[in-house]
């Protein structure tokens, strides 16, 4: 479902993001209801037998990732869980995927939509226990001010708008970014900036938009920030 974000989602507030799109995954045609166990077996084990690798090599068990190259996936949203597979999916003789990344295109690229739907909906019932934390002391006024406020002059809005107070984000649209690595956050909003994490485009580009008025100071304050949050 393409829809519009605009400004508006913030002036609105935030209950006005949040219904603006259900979960549909979870009601694919053709596919059955999210299997939380079945998605876990897979994520935990992968299958030989379909070329899948196990998930929790990189991401660790339960998505609860030690290793900061890899992004921790506990407990985030199901919805966004699934979108970013399928932005990371590359499928044989199809064009670029819409979300770049040379680890983790060919780990997608093997995934049903069914192993998708289970895969999202067990990490999404996971807890993170081993939660990021914020590591630079001289960036937290900075990265708060942001957090909490945007930068006006540059019309960034607020993450929180989005992302919550506490970075929690919003289910199935808004990503939860607290606890998440500060480097791997720094390299998303690289990422959008660039233009190499293009699925933004299908809930209006915002992130995009966002990131291409941050400098590269900012970057590093907001994320560090927001890592640190719980
Ligand atoms: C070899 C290590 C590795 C393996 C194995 C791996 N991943 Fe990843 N994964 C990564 C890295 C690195 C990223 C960050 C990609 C980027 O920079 O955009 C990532 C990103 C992701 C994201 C995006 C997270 C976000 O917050 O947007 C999801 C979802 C994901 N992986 C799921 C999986 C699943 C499901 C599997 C198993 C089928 C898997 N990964 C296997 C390394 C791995
Ligand atoms: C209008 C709502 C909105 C606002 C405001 C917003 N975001 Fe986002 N953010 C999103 C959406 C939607 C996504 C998912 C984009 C996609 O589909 O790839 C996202 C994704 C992200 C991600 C990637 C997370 C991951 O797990 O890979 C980061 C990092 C991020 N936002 C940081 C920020 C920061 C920092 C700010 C404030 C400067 C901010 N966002 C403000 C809507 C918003």
């Amino acid at each position: 479902m393409k829809r519009v974000l605009s400004w508006m989602v913030m002036t609105g507030g935030l209950m006005l993001g949040a219904s603006a799109v259900a979960p549909s995954f979870a009601a694919q045609e053709g596919l059955a209801a999210p299997d939380a166990a079945r998605g876990g077996t897979l994520y935990e084990q992968g299958d030989a037998s379909r070329g899948i690798i196990s998930c929790a090599s990189c991401h660790g068990p339960g998505g609860d990732s030690t290793i900061e190259a890899n992004p921790k996936l506990a407990g985030q949203h199901a919805g966004y869980l699934h979108g970013q597979l399928i932005d990371l999916r590359q499928l044989p003789d199809a064009e670029a995927p819409s979300r770049i990344s040379p680890v983790m295109n060919p780990m997608a690229a093997n995934l049903t939509d069914q192993d998708i739907a289970d895969i999202s909906y067990y990490l999404s019932q996971k807890t993170l226990d081993n939660p990021a934390t914020a590591t630079n002391p001289a960036l937290v006024e900075a990265g708060q001010k942001i957090w909490r406020g945007g930068i006006m002059a540059k019309g960034v809005p607020a993450c929180s708008a989005c992302h919550g107070a506490s970075g929690t984000g919003i289910p199935a649209q808004y990503p939860y970014l607290g606890g998440q690595f500060a480097s791997y956050l720094e390299s998303q909003l690289h990422a959008f900036r660039s233009g190499d994490r293009a699925g933004d485009r299908d809930t209006g580009g915002v992130m995009a938009d966002i990131a291409a008025r941050l400098s590269d100071a900012e970057i590093k304050a907001v994320s560090d920030y927001a890592a640190g949050l719980r």
